[in-house]
């Protein structure tokens, strides 16, 4: 039988991808990572993509692989962080299946992303200040996208998994 979509949305360094790969081994679901598939079919990375082209282009390609996905099944798609923000996104994103938000405190996204310079937006601002503003700035995009919130601060990978699994 068909699975419905699972869609991870949430903030930069909430685990989207840990949490992505682990579901897709415990439920035997494949997996799609926005930013990766964005990256393979530009040919470039995500900050080249920002830098030549602009955010306003990398945020229509992300709508455009959205819609692809929307009649998609089994799947397990890991989000950019950003791509809760159109609304017309999440419109797609509830369309194509189980929406889940992963949250964590900016603490813990700083210790996540501190030695990774992929994201051009904490480029030069890795600190819990600008991540706890542009958290907060966003949150209720985040809250009107998502089916569920999991929080993902100080936990194991699979409790998280458990959580998820349990309650979509
Ligand atoms: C972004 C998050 C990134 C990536 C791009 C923009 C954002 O994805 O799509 O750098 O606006 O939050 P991750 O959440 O996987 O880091």
């Amino acid at each position: 039988m068909d699975r419905k979509n699972i869609l991870l949305i949430g903030f930069m360094g909430t685990g989207k991808s840990t949490i992505s790969s682990r579901l897709k081994k415990r439920l035997n679901m494949r997996e799609v990572d926005t930013d990766a598939l964005i990256v393979e079919r530009e040919g470039m990375s995500i900050s080249d993509i920002f830098a030549q082209k602009g955010e306003e282009a990398f945020r229509n390609m992300e709508t455009a692989l959205l819609k692809e996905l929307e009649s998609a099944h089994d799947l397990i798609v890991s989000c950019g962080g950003g791509m809760a923000l159109r609304d017309t996104n999440a419109a797609i994103m509830k369309a194509a299946g189980t929406v889940v938000w992963l949250t964590a405190e900016p603490e813990t996204i700083l210790k996540r992303v501190k030695n990774d310079d992929s994201r051009p937006l904490l480029r030069g601002n890795k600190n819990t200040a600008f991540i706890g503003e542009l958290l907060e700035k966003r949150r209720p995009k985040y809250a009107a996208a998502a089916d569920i919130a999991v929080a993902t601060d100080h936990r194991r990978v699979d409790d998280i998994c458990d959580e998820i699994i349990r309650r979509i």
